[in-house]
């Protein structure tokens, strides 16, 4: 019998209206345009405004309602939605099970994972396991995040960087000679300091005091959050690199976490991949958290063809990181 892949059959997503630029960030904290397009790479990032929607599930429905319109599929059949997200709607129900039941998918069963940054290749992997177990044939990944809510927009160590958007992938059982081939998954949470959110949760539930210590937002070491993004991502490349037999020549996309356009120029750096082959838009959304992949699968879309070997590479809070392997699965409609 031929083996089951779970293949990407079709990419949705969506960013929101209101754009961010380093000119307006510039007029509230001590820092320039010139600045972050040097050291992060950042012209503008999208914001959720009150205005226009909110909670991350609103970003991930007009999400799905993009993927529906190029790729037609019947929300009934979609037996599983599993959303990579740190900036759910609420602490419960879950954003999954909110989205689903916004976009007809009432058949799915739904739930989030906390990956950070990683969501998206974490949700794939699930998912991947899900599809090759041989029980489940069509599920939804979501990918999205509103970093925006966590960020404290008078901090320039980190109100620069972070952008707000959601991507979605429709993977579908195949026996055919493609999608996600390999995989490598990796946590460390021996040093929460240098990257958390330590207010909201079981260990310090809001109080008036968690308000006033401003636990609710981002913080963040950036310089040691740097170090580990490139050596981390460089490590678990290569790693699938050489186990799949892969080369820069044979490798036709990376798509590296946009956390900082320094971070990716070191990362293909040390792959030896030409600029050509690498997906980046973090100057137009930022980081976006999970949302990074996704959103460069949906802008690269028409540019993929069916069999195009593809490697994914995320780092976030945790830590975690991760690289994925996979053979592209469609020419473009
Ligand atoms: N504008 C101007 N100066 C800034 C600044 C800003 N927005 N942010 C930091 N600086 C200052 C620092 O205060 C520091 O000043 P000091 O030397 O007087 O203390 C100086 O720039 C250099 O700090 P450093 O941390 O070395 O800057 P950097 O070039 O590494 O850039 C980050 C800072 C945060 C942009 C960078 O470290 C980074 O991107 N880290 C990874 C963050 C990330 O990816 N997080 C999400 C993980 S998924």
């Amino acid at each position: 019998m031929s083996k089951i892949h779970a293949v990407i059959k079709g990419i949705g997503g969506y960013v929101p209206n209101y754009r961010l630029t380093n000119d307006e960030i510039s007029a509230t904290v001590d820092t320039s345009d010139e600045w972050i397009l040097k050291r992060i790479g950042i012209k503008e990032r999208r914001i959720l405004k009150p205005e226009e929607g909110s909670g991350v599930s609103y970003l991930a429905i007009k999400a799905i309602e993009d993927l529906k319109k190029k790729h037609d599929f019947d929300p009934l059949e979609i037996e599983a939605v599993i959303f990579g997200t740190s900036t759910p709607d609420y602490i419960l129900p879950n954003a999954a099970a909110l989205t689903a039941a916004k976009t007809g998918m009432t058949n799915a069963f739904c739930f989030d994972i906390e990956a950070a940054c990683s969501g998206f290749i974490y949700a794939l992997e699930i998912a991947e396991n899900f599809i090759i177990s041989g029980k489940y044939k069509k599920i939804i990944v979501i990918a999205g995040d509103t970093l925006s809510k966590l960020t404290d927009y008078t901090d320039r160590n980190t109100c620069p960087i972070f952008g707000d958007g959601c991507g979605c992938a429709l993977l579908e059982a195949t026996t055919e000679d493609v999608g996600i081939i390999d995989s490598i998954m990796q946590s460390d949470g021996s040093s929460p300091e240098y990257l958390h959110v330590y207010g909201g949760g079981s260990a310090n539930p809001t109080t008036h005091e968690t308000v006033d210590k401003g636990l609710h937002y981002i913080w963040q070491d950036g310089r040691v959050v740097f170090k580990q993004a490139i050596s981390k991502m460089v490590d678990v490349c290569n790693e699938i690199i050489k186990r799949n037999h892969l080369s820069p020549d044979t490798i036709d996309w990376v798509i590296p976490h946009q956390a900082n356009l320094r971070i990716i120029e070191s990362v293909i750096n040390w792959l030896n991949v030409p600029h050509e082959k690498v997906m980046i838009n973090i100057e137009k959304y930022g980081n976006t958290s999970a949302a990074t992949i996704p959103l460069c699968l949906w802008e690269w879309e028409p540019k993929l063809r069916k069999g195009d070997n593809v490697i994914l590479s995320a780092f976030g809070a945790g830590f975690t990181w991760g690289a994925t392997y996979l053979k592209w699965g469609y020419d473009p409609q």
